[in-house]
């Protein structure tokens, strides 16, 4: 197989396209609706009835439409068709359940294709804003269809950031507190949206300038790499070398204040902090 032609890719953009469109057809049924929220081993990491089924509606349209050599990555149902194909689509049918489960409409169908580990091609669907962030390598980034573009915030002090935190951060030192200190402080703000790939795709917007995460997974964040490169911006490791995406750490900017984020994510050490002892213990 020789990397995609940009017919191809314009045309698997469309079929993603509607993919995400089918799934976040199926997130707005179950909008405010869910009789099922289970977690999944990991305090905190919930799954919903919702995203089993946007994750069908997703896969029916990709599985209908697209070549059968090509491998797939789903969230809920793990890996199905070809494993030695270049090409590998991720897709994370509910970015931001924790959100979700509560109505807080920051949530996302995501769906990224990767080719030789390589993100080239993104669609990110915010079903309950109608919100539609597409980018494919060369054919540029648009939202809602009209071009995008990140912002020309140049200044860390002038900038706003956005950041998450994993579900582990409860057992390990790399919890991201301390990141979160240093650039609160350093800021106009940092904010924690709770869906990775929205995140992305507001930095791809110009709407946040900086984003950094750590402890995610290659369905989170496949889409959104592409759309923040194609719209001008810059997405490396902590350490501005190149992205390895599979550790699943990585800094995304508009380019202009990669070189500070760097700089405050190379010096920063671990906070200690020690979690207040509440009296009872269930209402943890
Ligand atoms: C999560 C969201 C969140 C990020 C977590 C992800 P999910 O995905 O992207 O913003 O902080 O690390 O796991 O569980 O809502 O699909
Ligand atoms: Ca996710
Ligand atoms: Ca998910």
């Amino acid at each position: 197989m020789t990397y995609p032609s940009s017919e191809a890719l314009q045309t698997w953009l469309e079929i993603a396209t509607e993919a995400a469109l089918a799934g976040g057809e199926v997130l707005r049924q179950y909008w405010g609706n869910l009789s099922e929220i289970a977690e999944k081993g990991r305090s905190g990491d919930l799954v919903t009835e919702a995203d089993r089924a946007a994750e069908a509606a997703v896969m029916a349209v990709l599985l209908r439409h697209l070549p059968k050599d090509h491998g797939f990555l789903a969230e809920e149902s793990g890996r199905q068709g070809n494993r030695q194909s270049p090409i590998l689509w991720a897709i994370d049918p509910l970015d931001g359940t924790t959100n979700y489960t509560h109505q807080y409409p920051c949530c996302a169908v995501s769906i990224g294709l990767l080719w030789e580990g390589e993100p080239i091609l993104g669609v990110v669907f915010n079903p309950i804003h109608q919100e539609l962030f597409r980018a494919a390598q060369g054919l540029g980034a648009t939202l809602n269809r009209r071009p995008i573009q990140v912002s020309t915030t140049s200044q860390l002090a002038q900038s706003l950031l956005v950041t998450g935190f994993a579900y582990d951060r409860r057992e390990t030192q790399d919890n991201n507190y301390a990141e979160f200190c240093q650039f609160t402080h350093l800021t106009q703000g940092v904010r924690r949206g709770g869906s990775a790939a929205v995140d992305l795709a507001y930095v791809a917007c110009g709407r946040l300038d900086g984003y950094w995460e750590r402890g995610l997974s290659v369905w989170d964040i496949a889409a959104g790499i592409v759309l923040v490169r194609e719209a001008g911006g810059q997405v490396t490791a902590y350490q501005g070398s190149p992205l390895e995406i599979e550790t699943g750490r990585l800094l995304a900017t508009n380019g202009l204040i990669h070189r500070a984020m760097v700089e405050v994510l190379s010096q920063v050490q671990p906070l200690a902090f020690t979690p207040i002892p509440l009296s009872d213990p269930l209402s943890l």
